[in-house]
């Protein structure tokens, strides 16, 4: 009697462990790293603070163009500053990133809207988010604010791509400054 309870008890364990396995398995699936509804969403709040704070959109503020290599464009520009997106107060870099390949500064500057190819930007969102990679969300819209898409049609936001080997997160881990950043060193 007592060997068949064992028994009995060893199988029903077996069941519940395989129903966690069954359980767990689809919600990782129906997760993607970045580019889901929550990431676009959020994405479209970060475009209209930006846009609120004008560095984006039709009247935007311009510093200094100056003279990039790839993956970002060939004549850049960066913002550095603080903004707020659904409650939560963190640092924001947006690189425009503008084009065709050979364009110079100076005629980026007689008309950086014709030449504008794409805004890249990062935003240090609330602790937990992204724990391994200081919390930044990534988002590579359009000029017109849309969202850019990979090669395999997911839409650049989010965590983007985090695990992968090729990617804003993979690149950006070699900045130096444990920041993520290339352009300044400021850990926290
Ligand atoms: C292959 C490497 C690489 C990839 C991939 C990459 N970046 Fe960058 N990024 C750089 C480099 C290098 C700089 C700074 C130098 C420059 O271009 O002026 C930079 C600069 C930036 C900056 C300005 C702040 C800083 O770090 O200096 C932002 C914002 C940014 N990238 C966002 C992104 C986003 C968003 C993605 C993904 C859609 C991405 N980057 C993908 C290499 C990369």
């Amino acid at each position: 009697m007592k060997s068949r309870t064992m028994a009995l008890t060893s199988v029903a364990a077996v069941v519940v462990a395989a129903g966690l396995v069954f359980q767990v398995q689809p919600a990782v699936d129906q997760t993607p790293v970045f580019g889901g509804p929550d990431d676009v969403t959020y994405a479209k709040a970060l475009w209209t603070e930006l846009e609120e704070a004008r560095l984006v959109g039709d009247n935007p503020i311009h510093s200094y163009f100056y003279a990039g290599t790839e993956p970002h464009g060939f004549v850049l520009e960066i913002f550095d500053t603080e903004l707020t997106v659904a409650e939560h107060t963190g640092r924001v870099m947006v690189k425009n990133n503008y084009g065709p390949e050979g364009v110079e500064p100076e005629a980026v500057s007689d008309d950086p809207g014709g030449h504008l190819a794409a805004v890249t930007v990062m935003f240090r969102r609330e602790a937990g988010y992204d724990d391994d990679n200081k919390n930044w969300f990534w988002a590579k819209y359009l000029p017109n604010g849309e969202l850019d898409k990979n090669p395999a049609g997911m839409q650049l936001a989010g965590r983007v791509a985090k695990g992968a080997e090729m990617g804003c997160i993979a690149c950006h881990s070699a900045a130096p400054g444990d920041d993520y950043l290339y352009v300044t060193d400021r850990p926290d």
